[in-house]
């Protein structure tokens, strides 16, 4: 069994926006926003699993942000290395799962052997699951994952359905996501996981990522809470206990 509090959410992800814009209100470059930012992803990785949470999913490097500038890139592609470096005992000592999504192909070679090995040093670890989307796109899974089941060969058309699917994604084990949090103040998906996220709920933060503490993990994780999640159903299906 995963660790999981009885109505918290199973599967949480995280938008980390805002490094740049912190950094710039005070005068600094924007990495220093970034490397600010790596104190936050400690943060949340601990309080996360204190908190029960089964999955985190953090969103730290997208598709799209590889057009950003030389020097930004290069910096935010030393950050991965030097977290796994210095969070790696700690992360194998709570029994933390590190895996990732994305194309890691496109990452620079040193970076891939950190994650890579991360991913090694924690494969038998079975708790809280913690997966790096890095150089990820939502779009660019799924169109990896109609590769890999093209290639496959062994799916008849008319046997497709969405679990048949979903099992060709980057983590064919990754839960749909119950609780999506946005950093920085912006309200939008900047595509992240566009398939996982279906009926996640949604709660965006003005406070910027290197704020970020776990008392707005407590936060959004008690917004959830007071959702009502009806899946198509109405108020009083759900609050009876179920569907037809
Ligand atoms: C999030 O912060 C980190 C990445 C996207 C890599 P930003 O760098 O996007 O910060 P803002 O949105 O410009 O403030
Ligand atoms: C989303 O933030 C990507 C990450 C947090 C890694 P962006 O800053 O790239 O998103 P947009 O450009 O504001 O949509
Ligand atoms: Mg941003």
């Amino acid at each position: 069994m995963e660790p999981q509090s009885a109505e918290g959410p199973r599967h949480v992800a995280v938008i980390m926006d805002g490094n740049g814009r912190w950094a710039e209100r005070q005068g600094l470059e924007r990495t220093e926003g970034h490397r600010a930012g790596v104190e936050s992803v400690r943060q949340v990785v601990r309080s996360a699993n204190e908190l029960g949470v089964g999955w985190l999913t953090l969103y730290a490097f997208s598709s799209e942000n590889w057009n950003r500038p030389k020097h930004e890139v290069e910096l935010l592609m030393s950050l991965p290395e030097e977290f796994f470096e210095e969070e790696l005992p700690e992360v194998i000592e709570r029994n933390v799962r590190i895996l990732s999504i994305g194309r890691r192909d496109r990452l620079p070679p040193s970076v891939r052997a950190s994650l890579e090995n991360a991913e090694e040093k924690t494969a038998h670890n079975t708790g809280m699951r913690l997966v790096f989307a890095l150089s990820y796109g939502a779009r660019g899974e799924i169109v990896d994952a109609v590769k890999r089941l093209v290639r496959d060969g062994r799916v008849d058309a008319d046997d497709i359905d969405e679990k048949t699917f979903a099992a060709y994604l980057d983590q064919p084990e990754m839960p749909d996501v119950d609780l999506l949090i946005r950093t920085g103040g912006e309200q939008r998906l900047s595509n992240f996981l566009l398939w996982q996220v279906a009926y996640a709920e949604l709660v965006t933060l003005d406070c910027m990522w290197p704020d970020f503490r776990r008392e707005h993990l407590e936060a959004a994780m008690g917004a959830f809470g007071d959702r009502e999640r009806r899946f198509g159903l109405t108020g009083a299906q759900v609050r009876s206990g179920g569907g037809s």
